[in-house]
């Protein structure tokens, strides 16, 4: 074969590999600036990221391996090129400095969110022409958004939630009309929402919540026709709605709340017939309810609360078949309450209080039988309250205070076994107090204070032992002798049964009262000491004036005559009762009283017939007292979208914690057990040690447990949700840690200090934590800790108890 033969296999040949080593090239940069920006991130991030990694020679000698970054974690490609990167929720810390998105440019799918990335977004992201999914949600990102990003004209997502992105959101994302998912809350975002937002035409969603925006909402907004969520709320925009609002009629779900928006809202608003959420609670809108409103039939959950909305509910409300929940509280609404409302099935809560609302409570409100809560609180209502009520057997709040009802309270009352909280204070209401009241086992709060309620107290209130928040008779013409059963309520945190005619004795089972924080009995006719509990010691003067002869060692009260201690008392704990040592060690008030000794005795009993319960309520399944357990339990799984992790809050040696925001508002945090892939014994043991410690205590700085759950699948715990996270994670965030100044910190030791001193002193048996660490201590808004994890906590056997008692005298 001549050369000249040769020569066109030649040149193709090398054509061809000019190509491939073009192409390589290629993919060989993209892989670099990979590395590059993660050699930028935190050290831990860099085993985590090992797969991306370039061979020593392959930076030097370019036409040696060729590379390919496509199998590393997280990245996707095409045609030989990274199209996807995607890293979320592992933990990157770190800048987008050293990311050179130049030499991405295919690149279309850029999802970090769930990590620890800090700094700007730089300006030259806007260098990924191709990029149409950009979120990066839930970092620390802070700055101003980059104006450049308008010029991504390809993007159909841009989420940047929870982030502390500043500045104004720029006009430029005007250009973006490829956009259908625009999510900026919960950010920083000052000035006015920009009227370009209306050339986004493919907006689906837009979510520009809890930030700073002032000023109107700009009726360009009647532009996005296909608009099926907006959500503007927690800013400060004010101004009317733009009447182009009805023009919005795809919209289904609609959150305005918490700004100071006016004006009436637009007559079409539900002209789409598929708006299915509309919340513009705590705003200064007013004017009636538009007609559009009214039938609305599509409606699940409309709030209205917190305005000044005028007008008769009795004509500008209609059946909504489908509804949920309907807030129309804190308004100047009149008119009656209308039995149709009873014919929204599916409705659980249904909110009016404090409006000018007149007339009687219809007895076909029994026919709603969803109903979980009921406040018709503040109104003018009249008349009796409807034994139909009883037939609400879901009811977990019923809130009908500050009326002028009359008439006794329905024994039916007593059917309502998961009600929670129970508020008639302040009516005409009179009669006795039905002793079927007993019978709520899950009641943690019940006022019936402010009527002319009289007779004795039923000695079944003291088998409410889930009664925690309040007991508040206060107020009424009840007489006769306290029953000594009330001392059953160990978790009650307020008592009140001031201004009553009550006699004889205080009982002195109230000595058992361990959570007691307050406690008034002033305007009765008691005499006798008063019980040695710690609330009755540091109470002052005013809980117990205007008695006939009660004595103890209050200023201003007589003292006691010693005698008088011992023979009065009844029972087998007298003479323990007159050797209680009191010890008061400074700040921390902490008393030991000898009688626990006899609790102690006895607590063999105690401790069995608790574990029986704890046991019987394992068989159940589901036990949230303070609420409807079977309905909680989805509203979890509901709110945590099935425990994704985006709603994981904490993460522990037993199980990882989740915040869920229950359909009720409620929030709570929701500790999943490892049971699944392990359902060791040690696992049903903490889950039991947990529930049981908790279920005996109740203390400020002690972490509250709401419920639990155990299924084949998760055993669960519902506590409630302290806003500030734990002390450990506080500590670990600079700027946190320096937030806690020396006398927050005096708090947190104080309150720790209290916690384990009640759990040391005044259980009985003695309960010993075992695992307390800073990430055991969880902060709530005011920096007030509270112990939590009581996964390997133990009660103290009596034995080992007597040393500790021992050891305290
Ligand atoms: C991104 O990665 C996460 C975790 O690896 C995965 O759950 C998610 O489905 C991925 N998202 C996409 C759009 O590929
Ligand atoms: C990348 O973006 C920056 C800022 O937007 C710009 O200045 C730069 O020229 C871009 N680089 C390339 C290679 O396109
Ligand atoms: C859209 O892009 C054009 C051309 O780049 C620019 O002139 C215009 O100002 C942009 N529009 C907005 C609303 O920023
Ligand atoms: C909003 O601005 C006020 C003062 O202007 C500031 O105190 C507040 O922290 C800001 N809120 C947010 C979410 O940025
Ligand atoms: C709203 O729709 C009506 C009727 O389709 C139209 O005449 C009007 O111009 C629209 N307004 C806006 C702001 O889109
Ligand atoms: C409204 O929603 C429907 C159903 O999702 C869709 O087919 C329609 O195109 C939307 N309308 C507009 C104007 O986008
Ligand atoms: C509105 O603000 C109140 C009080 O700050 C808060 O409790 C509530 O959760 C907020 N609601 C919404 C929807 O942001
Ligand atoms: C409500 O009534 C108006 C006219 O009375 C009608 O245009 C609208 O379609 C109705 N909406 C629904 C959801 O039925
Ligand atoms: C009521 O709720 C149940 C369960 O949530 C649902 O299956 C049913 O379709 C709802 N009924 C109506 C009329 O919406
Ligand atoms: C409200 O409307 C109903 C029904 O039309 C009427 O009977 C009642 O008098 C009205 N109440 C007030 C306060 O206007
Ligand atoms: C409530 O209604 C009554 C009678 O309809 C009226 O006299 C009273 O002023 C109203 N109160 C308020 C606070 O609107
Ligand atoms: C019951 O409802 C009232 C009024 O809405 C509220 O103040 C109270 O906190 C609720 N109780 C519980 C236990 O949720």
């Amino acid at each position: 074969m001549s050369f000249k033969a040769l020569f066109p296999l030649f040149f193709c040949i090398l054509l061809q590999f000019s190509f491939i080593s073009n192409f390589a090239g290629a993919i060989q940069q993209e892989a670099e600036a990979l590395v590059e920006w993660k050699q930028s991130l935190h050290s831990l991030n860099q085993s985590f990221l090992s797969s991306w990694s370039l061979p020593r020679d392959a930076l030097t000698a370019k036409n040696s391996n060729v590379i390919t970054p496509c199998h590393w974690l997280g990245v996707g490609c095409e045609n030989g090129s990274v199209t996807r990167l995607n890293l979320t929720n592992v933990g990157l810390t770190g800048t987008l400095y050293a990311f050179n998105f130049s030499s991405l440019p295919n690149l279309s799918f850029l999802d970090l969110h769930d990590n620890n990335l800090f700094g700007n977004i730089p300006s030259s992201i806007s260098n990924l022409t191709k990029l149409t999914s950009l979120h990066l949600g839930n970092n620390q990102f802070t700055g101003k958004m980059p104006e450049d990003l308008g010029k991504i004209t390809t993007l159909t997502n841009l989420n940047f939630i929870n982030n502390f992105l500043s500045g104004q959101i720029p006009s430029s994302l005007g250009n973006l009309t490829s956009l259908t998912l625009l999510i900026l809350g919960n950010n920083r975002f000052v000035g006015t929402i920009p009227p370009e937002v209306g050339y986004m035409i493919s907006l689906t969603e837009l979510r520009i919540n809890l930030n700073n925006l002032t000023g109107p909402i700009p009726p360009s907004i009647g532009n996005l026709r296909g608009l099926k969520t907006l959500s503007v709320y927690g800013n400060k925009l004010s101004g009317s709605l733009p009447k182009e609002f009805d023009n919005l009629t795809n919209l289904t779900l609609c959150f305005l709340s918490n700004n100071t928006l006016s004006g009436s809202l637009p007559e079409k608003i539900c002209q789409g017939g598929i708006l299915q959420d509309f919340c513009a609670s705590n705003n200064r809108f007013s004017g009636t309810v538009p007609k559009g409103l009214k039938n609305c039939t599509s409606l699940t959950r409309l709030r209205l609360d917190r305005n000044n909305f005028v007008g008769n509910i009795t004509e500008d409300f209609a059946v909504y078949p489908v509804v949920d929940y309907i807030d129309l509280s804190y308004n100047n609404f009149e008119g009656e309450i209308s039995s149709d409302w009873a014919k929204c099935k599916n409705m659980t809560s249904l909110k009016i209080s404090d409006n000018n609302i007149t007339g009687k409570i219809p007895p076909e409100l029994g026919k709603a039988t969803k109903l979980h809560y009921l406040d018709l609180s503040s109104n003018q209502l009249v008349g009796e309250i409807p034994k139909e009520l009883g037939n609400l057997k879901s009811l977990f709040n019923l809130t009908l205070s500050n009326n002028k009802l009359s008439g006794n309270i329905p024994r039916e009352v007593g059917n309502l076994l998961d009600l929670a909280s129970l508020d008639l204070g302040a009516n005409g209401l009179n009669g006795t107090i039905p002793e079927e009241i007993g019978n709520c086992p899950k009641m943690i709060y019940l006022n019936l204070s402010r009527n002319g309620l009289n007779g004795v107290i039923p000695w079944q209130i003291g088998s409410l032992v889930s009664l925690q928040v309040l007991l508040d008779l206060s107020r009424n013409s009840l007489s006769g002798e306290i029953p000594l059963q009330l001392g059953n309520l160990d978790n009650l945190e307020e008592l009140d049964l001031s201004h009553n005619n009550f006699s004889g004795q205080i009982p002195s089972t109230f000595d058992q009262m361990q959570s007691l924080i307050s406690v008034d009995v002033s305007y009765n006719n008691l005499e006798g000491p008063l019980p040695y509990g710690k609330v009755f010691m540091n109470s002052p003067l005013v809980s117990f004036m205007e008695n006939k002869a009660l004595c103890g060692n209050i200023t201003g009260l007589i003292p006691c005559p010693r005698a008088l201690n011992f023979s009065k008392r009844k029972g087998k704990n007298a003479v323990a009762l007159i050797t209680a040592p009191i010890l008061g060690v400074g700040v921390f008030v902490c008393i030991v009283v000898a009688v626990a000794l006899y609790l102690l005795k006895g607590g063999r009993g105690v401790k069995g017939e608790k574990n029986r319960k704890v046991g019987s309520q394992r068989e159940n399944m589901f036990s949230i007292w303070s609420f409807d357990g079977k309905l909680v339990y989805e509203d979890i799984k509901q709110a945590t979208k099935g425990f994704d992790v985006k709603y994981c809050i904490g993460e522990g040696g037993h199980g990882t914690v989740y915040k869920a925001v229950l359909s009720t508002g409620q929030i709570v945090a929701v500790k999943k057990l490892k049971t699944i892939q392990n359902p060791s014994f040690e696992n049903a043991k903490n889950f039991e040690a947990e529930i049981e410690a908790l279920s005996k205590i109740r203390h400020r700085n002690i972490v509250k447990l709401n419920g639990f759950c155990s299924h084949a699948q998760h055993s669960l715990l519902v506590y409630e949700y302290l806003e500030r996270g734990s002390l450990g994670k506080l500590l670990g965030i600079e700027k946190e840690a320096r937030e806690l100044d020396w006398e927050k910190r005096v708090i947190v030791i104080k309150g720790i200090a209290n916690a384990l001193c009640y759990m040391h002193y005044d259980c009985s048996p003695p309960i010993i934590h075992r695992d307390l660490s800073s990430n055991n201590v969880l902060l709530d808004r005011d920096y007030e800790p509270r112990v939590s994890d009581f996964g390997t906590a133990r009660l103290l056997s009596l034995d080992s108890c007597r040393n500790i008692w021992l050891h305290c005298s």
